[in-house]
């Protein structure tokens, strides 16, 4: 008796979700067309996000010495900087295990200390950031991946 009565009751909650879902279909579109529209919106927005998320990770840790223009301050420009544009691996070495000592960028010589990230910032911040210094403000080279950010010492 009692067992019935549930499946009945599930079947009735079944058949009336399945009735409201073909209604939708007519008068009250909204429940399906939200449903159906925001799975590719949000696909969209996750890329947009992995791009953006670099410009959010980089105002918060890097502008204060390298400068929300790349200009550089504490810090050595980013903006025009070969270094920054010339090997994937080298500018992912050097913040994820930091940088001091004596540099030169475009003939002009710094003697600074940069922190380590790795370990403060997750592989996909940084991955994310490089990415980020490496196309804005004029330079223009390839992103970088997560599992290239792990796999570099
Ligand atoms: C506390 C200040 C500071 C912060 C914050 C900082 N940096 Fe640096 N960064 C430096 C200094 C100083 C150097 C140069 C070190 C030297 O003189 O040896 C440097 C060097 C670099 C270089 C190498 C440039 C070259 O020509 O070799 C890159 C790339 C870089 N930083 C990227 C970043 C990124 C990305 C962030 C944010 C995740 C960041 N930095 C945050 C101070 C900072």
């Amino acid at each position: 008796m009692h067992r019935s009565a549930g499946i009945l009751f599930g079947a009735a909650l079944l058949s009336s979700s399945l009735a409201a879902c073909s209604n939708s279909n007519g008068s009250s579109t909204a429940t399906t067309t939200t449903a159906a529209t925001s799975a590719p919106a949000k696909a969209k927005t996750t890329k947009v996000m992995a791009s953006s998320n670099g410009l959010a990770v980089y105002t918060t840790n890097c502008s204060t010495c390298h400068q929300s223009d790349g200009k550089g301050a504490i810090g050595p420009p980013l903006a025009g900087n070969p270094v920054v544009t010339g090997d994937a691996n080298k500018v992912i070495h050097i913040v994820n295990g930091g940088l001091t000592g004596k540099i030169s960028v475009n003939g002009k010589s710094f003697n600074g200390t940069m922190p380590a990230w790795k370990g403060t910032l997750s592989t996909s911040d940084i991955a994310a950031v490089i990415t980020y210094i490496r196309s804005s403000w004029g330079n223009k080279a390839g992103p970088v991946t997560s599992a290239q950010v792990a796999s570099t010492p």
